[in-house]
């Protein structure tokens, strides 16, 4: 990997930044856009930190620098001046770790041993995500200005994934660490020599990665797999659609690698239909239930799949005269600008219009969305409305959001939201 120069004899860029995004900055927003920049020393480059200042000249926020993306400037640290050495890191990859105490202690005990251990802008540390599947670790960046950072980034995170519970008492904390990135950063990542899916330490998995959730068997495909490999944040949604399965027909719509899927086999459903687009996933979805064979509930469980547009699919299934006792709906984020979003409230509109005919009476749905453009109180207005046109309304059971290693330090990171409902 391209190991840059050390944080402190980086470049620096000063910006000054109109009186709005001064006020954005000063109140904890982690972003600065372009458009929000009146002035800088020069263009810089990206993972230079970039030194915001305010209308006076006074120190506001210091931040990592990427010209090549509409968030200019990612602030790591406001208020007073401090350096962002090696020090800085490791105290606040050390905050993000302390957060997870209680999921590492799961994790030693091999009941959960996949969850995010740093998580962004969320954990100040903006752009950067680390998740971990048992001991392999996996680095995904949404901006280029990471990658002068990483060394130091890799140093902190081996030292505190060394004194882990369960590292084994002075072995290698870690057999291998992936790095991923995000669509918009990628290309200046392989720019820097940095491709998606290589190895920043150890050797490239020969398999996919084995790892518990909630005491369940599951398997993630980190170097390709959508995301980091599997959608953590709903492992706790996940445990709620268990505990609602027993001797229940399910649909899982837009499954992945089949989360609920598993979930509510183990939890004593009588059947699971798993959609999805993806055939990977898909495939994914029966390997992941042969994983958990041993469980008497999952062997008895009658599995079907079908890969498909999902609106498609659940219109077709209605067609068909299908019923079930529960539905849950975990559509892809379908706002990726402030402009999509009142398309993505009418297509969660159309879905809950979709799930009802499948439901059978006293059936339940459990909606999501991971749009974090769109609030959640207008998804879960939108899914009511929805509801109450087909004529059966929802009787709320409960509002839910991520598992709590998805913490949240800003508006947009309240993104995922679900609704467990009822209907007549
Ligand atoms: C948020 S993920 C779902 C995560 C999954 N429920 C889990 O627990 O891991 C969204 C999924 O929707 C799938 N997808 C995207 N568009 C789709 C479509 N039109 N029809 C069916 N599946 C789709 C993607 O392949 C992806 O697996």
């Amino acid at each position: 990997m391209t190991a840059g120069a050390s944080p402190r004899e980086r470049r620096r860029v000063s910006v000054r930044l109109t009186r709005d995004a001064q006020r954005q900055v000063r109140g904890g927003h982690p972003w600065v856009f372009d458009a929000s920049i009146t002035g800088t020393s020069h263009d810089g480059e990206p993972g230079d930190l970039a030194v915001l200042f305010d209308d006076k000249r006074r120190f506001l926020a210091i931040g990592l620098w990427d010209p090549s993306s509409p968030i200019r400037v990612r602030v790591l640290h406001r208020g007073r001046p401090r350096p962002i050495d090696d020090g800085f890191w490791h105290e606040q990859l050390g905050a993000a770790f302390a957060r997870r105490a209680g999921l590492a202690e799961l994790a030693a005990q091999g009941t959960t041993t996949a969850y995010r251990a740093v998580h962004g802008e969320n954990d100040d540390l903006p752009g950067l995500v680390i998740d971990r599947y048992d001991r392999t670790w996996v680095v995904r960046l949404d901006t280029a200005a990471w990658a002068p950072h990483l060394p130091a980034v890799l140093d902190g995170l081996q030292a505190l994934a060394a004194d882990l519970p369960g590292a084994g008492g002075g072995g290698a904390p870690w057999e291998r660490v992936v790095l991923r990135s995000s669509r918009q950063a990628r290309t200046g990542l392989v720019a820097m020599g940095l491709a998606d899916g290589a190895m920043l330490a150890g050797d490239p998995p020969e398999d996919l990665i084995a790892f518990r959730e909630n005491g369940l068997a599951f398997a993630a495909d980190v170097v390709r797999g959508q995301k980091t490999g599997h959608f953590l944040d709903q492992r706790d949604n996940r445990a709620r659609v268990g505990a609602l399965a027993g001797g229940a027909r399910v649909l899982d719509v837009f499954s992945c690698t089949g989360g609920f899927t598993v979930h509510a086999a183990a939890g004593g459903a009588a059947a699971v239909h798993s959609v999805d687009a993806s055939p990977h996933a898909v495939a994914e979805v029966a390997a992941n239930l042969d994983r958990n064979h041993d469980r008497p509930a999952v062997a008895t469980c009658r599995a079907t799949a079908a890969v498909g547009d999902a609106f498609d699919i659940m219109a077709g299934l209605a067609g068909e005269g299908a019923r079930y006792d529960l539905v849950v709906v975990d559509p892809p984020s379908f706002a990726s600008k402030q402009a999509d979003v009142p398309r993505a409230l009418g297509a969660y509109r159309r879905l809950t219009t979709l799930a009802l005919p499948l439901l059978a009476p006293g059936g339940v749905l459990v909606q999501s969305s991971c749009s974090s453009r769109v609030p959640a109180d207008d998804l879960f207005d939108a899914v009511h409305q929805a509801a109450a046109g087909g004529g059966r309304p929802l009787h709320e059971i409960e509002r839910t959001s991520h598992a709590d290693d998805h913490p949240v330090g800003f508006r947009q990171g309240a993104y995922l939201k679900t609704l467990f409902a009822r209907v007549g």
